[in-house]
């Protein structure tokens, strides 16, 4: 159930990521995360998926952060405000800051209304119809990835349908998946369980939840998770 009110219930990495950002290295079209502070935004800047290049991550492996995020109208400590760059990103901001990864911002061929309850009523929607809401610019492999990071926000209790969608359309055997959330108070929700449905034979790693009202304090919690899960060493 979505909150209306509490009823819901890159090294630096980013090195890469700024790479992307700045247009460099777009190989197949893209978006990438922006790295750094909490202030920073990821950008969609083609119509195809740009994917950066990154140096081995903390752990040895190439790492690919998958983010979907929506800005506008959201939830927050029981009422509403207005976000100008969704949780979520902030948070991946966050975390590209701290470690090498590669990037990708999740857009949905259709955007998400800026008006909070039309979301919820639109999720509600496709989570009933099970749907597999398109990516507009779908990354074309992660051949190249020992560890994905999957970044969302939760939706009634799970990741968005969209989430599905990426998960579904690779092929993740053999590769580590950190799932990542922002929430108002679901915690993962049942991230863990999904992903691990939909992405056979991937190895479901520790995952991160954070409050979407304290994102951009939680930079001691992200960089504990970091070390605890070996993605940030030294
Ligand atoms: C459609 C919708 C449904 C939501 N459902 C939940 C929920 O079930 N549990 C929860 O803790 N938060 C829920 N939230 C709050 C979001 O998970 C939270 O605000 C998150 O930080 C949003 O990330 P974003 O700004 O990157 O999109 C919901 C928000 C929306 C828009």
């Amino acid at each position: 159930m979505p909150p209306h009110g509490p009823a819901i219930d890159r090294r630096t990495v980013l090195r890469s990521a700024v790479v992307g950002l700045a247009g460099a290295a777009a190989v197949a079209g893209t978006s990438s995360c922006t790295p750094g502070a909490p202030n920073n935004t990821m950008t969609s800047h083609e119509k195809k998926p740009q994917i950066t290049t990154s140096e081995p991550g903390g752990n040895g492996g190439r790492v690919l952060l998958s983010c979907f995020s929506r800005a506008g109208e959201n939830y927050y400590d029981g009422g509403r405000i207005h976000l100008d760059v969704g949780n979520t990103e902030v948070l991946a901001g966050m975390i590209s800051a701290l470690i090498t990864c590669d990037a990708h911002r999740i857009d949905p061929a259709e955007p998400y209304s800026d008006n909070y309850d039309a979301t919820v009523a639109r999720n509600v929607r496709e989570q009933n119809a099970n749907a597999r809401p398109a990516i507009a610019t779908p990354l074309p492999s992660i051949e190249q990835y020992d560890t994905v990071l999957l970044d969302s926000g939760i939706w009634n209790v799970r990741a968005p349908m969209i989430m599905t969608t990426f998960a579904e359309s690779h092929d993740f055997t053999g590769k580590t998946i950190h799932p990542i959330t922002t929430h108002a108070m679901s915690g993962l929700g049942t991230t863990e369980k999904d992903y691990a449905k939909s992405c056979p034979g991937a190895i479901i790693g520790e995952g991160l939840a954070v409050r979407g009202e304290h994102v951009r304090d939680s930079g001691l919690d992200i960089e504990s998770w970091l070390r605890r899960t070996q993605l940030l060493q030294g």
